[in-house]
């Protein structure tokens, strides 16, 4: 299948369209492909093994034990964690509800946020023995810009999923959230739950997209290094013709091999995608559905689901209806929380029992906590076994159906 034959199916357009496409896609190229070959010098980690707390992590090696892969083992899981101005404390919340020592955390704070909110996060994620001690929480020194609606985001995720790359550790899976997004289960459970399925699957929610006219905007957040909101051209384009287009959740769970094939782009179809996409607007919701959609290779490696369900506005039901709602989902994320103080509480000490301001227990941090979790995870616990409980049971179950076996206790890639 060709795919490189959109363009004559992409009239008409305005002259301004048509330049601000040939513009924006060289610039999401290089942006994707520079960050991922190094050429760029961005300091992106504060904290990664390149940089002066290197030698602290490798003092602390001698006590943390080193995590075992593979079948019989639970799953490594890396997280690229997005937020903008004002989201230090948001992201720091959330990272303490999904951590877990086997996997990688990458903390991105976009260019609304001031050089001092990211020396916050930074010193925050220093001052927290845990994260020191495993040495797997990461911070990007310097903010993408981004519009969420606009291919910004895209080149964002995959700017996030390739340093998450090439800091290594051998994850399976790619979980993107955001600072408005909280989990559903405990670590634990989530690990358990995609112990029991292949690791080369992907969990994208995806439908073939119905429009026939797609607006054209120009995302100026690919050329410059503030935010800057998103503009419309007067122009639409009609669908292509040489691949079809998916569409669904922003957020999927995507497999390490999915993430390398978009992100080193080994044949044409990401990159002509990230191309086609780059003046669409919510291009999130479609570059990795019609990426995935249109590779044989990944078309049958895929679940259509992404385990998140969506926060139901408050003015559609009461606080105990929403709590109902979000718990009974059976889902592992759920997102946009608003001003929600009250049902992220109520999350936090009913399902993930996480102590106030502490991080989600589970059984690697078994050792050391008291009574009601009530004492601080220690370092030195088995970070190879995890506890599930109902939730996570439900998970599980939720997932072998959706991929059609039953579970299978160290399942691989
Ligand atoms: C994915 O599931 C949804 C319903 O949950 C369905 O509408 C959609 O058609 C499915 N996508 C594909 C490609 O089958
Ligand atoms: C993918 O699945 C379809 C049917 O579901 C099958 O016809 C096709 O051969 C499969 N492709 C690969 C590469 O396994």
């Amino acid at each position: 299948m060709g795919h490189s034959s959109w363009l004559p199916t992409c009239s008409p357009w305005s002259a301004f369209a048509t330049l601000a496409t040939v513009m924006t896609s060289v610039l999401v190229l290089s942006y994707v492909s520079s960050s991922f070959l190094g050429q760029q010098q961005a300091a992106y980690e504060y904290d990664g093994p390149h940089s002066p707390d290197a030698g602290l992590s490798a003092a602390a090696a001698a006590t943390v034990p080193t995590l075992r892969r593979g079948p019989g083992y639970p799953p490594v899981l890396a997280y690229y964690i997005t937020g903008g101005h004002g989201d230090c404390l948001r992201v720091t919340r959330l990272l303490k509800a999904v951590y877990h020592p086997r996997n990688r955390y990458l903390l991105h704070l976009d260019a609304g946020a001031g050089a001092y909110e990211r020396v916050r996060l930074a010193s925050y994620v220093r001052s927290e023995q845990v994260f020191l001690e495993y040495g797997n929480v990461h911070v990007i020194g310097k903010g993408d810009a981004i519009d969420g609606r606009g291919p910004s985001a895209v080149a964002a995720v995959l700017h996030g999923a390739a340093v998450l790359l090439r800091i290594g550790a051998e994850w399976d899976w790619l979980v993107t959230l955001d600072a408005a997004d909280y989990p559903l289960v405990t670590p634990d459970d989530l690990l358990y739950a995609l112990s029991s399925v292949p690791r080369d699957l992907n969990f994208i929610d995806h439908r073939a997209d119905s429009e026939n006219h797609h607006v054209v905007v120009l995302d100026q957040n690919l050329l410059q290094s503030t935010n800057a909101e998103i503009s419309f051209s007067s122009g639409h384009r009609e669908k292509p013709d040489a691949f079809e287009l998916f569409r669904g959740s922003p957020w999927p769970i995507l497999s390490r091999a999915f993430t390398e094939h978009c992100v080193a782009a080994p044949d044409n179809l990401p990159r002509t995608l990230l191309i086609y996409f780059s003046n669409t607007l919510e291009a999130r919701e479609f570059y990795f559905q019609t990426v995935m959609a249109n590779s044989p290779r990944f078309r049958n490696r895929t679940v259509n689901h992404s385990f998140r369900v969506d926060v139901p506005p408050p003015q559609d039901a009461d606080q105990k209806a929403r709590y109902d709602a979000l718990v009974s989902s059976g889902a592992a994320f759920a997102g946009r929380f608003g001003d929600d103080e009250a049902l992220l509480q109520r999350i936090d000490e009913e399902v993930l029992r996480r102590p106030l301001d502490g991080i989600t227990p589970g059984e690697w941090c078994a050792v050391g906590s008291g009574e009601d979790g009530a004492g601080e995870c220690s370092v030195g616990g088995n970070i190879d076994a995890v506890r599930q409980g109902a939730p996570g049971r439900k998970l599980a179950g939720l997932m072998a159906g959706l991929v059609g076996t039953g579970p299978c206790d160290g399942c691989n890639s």
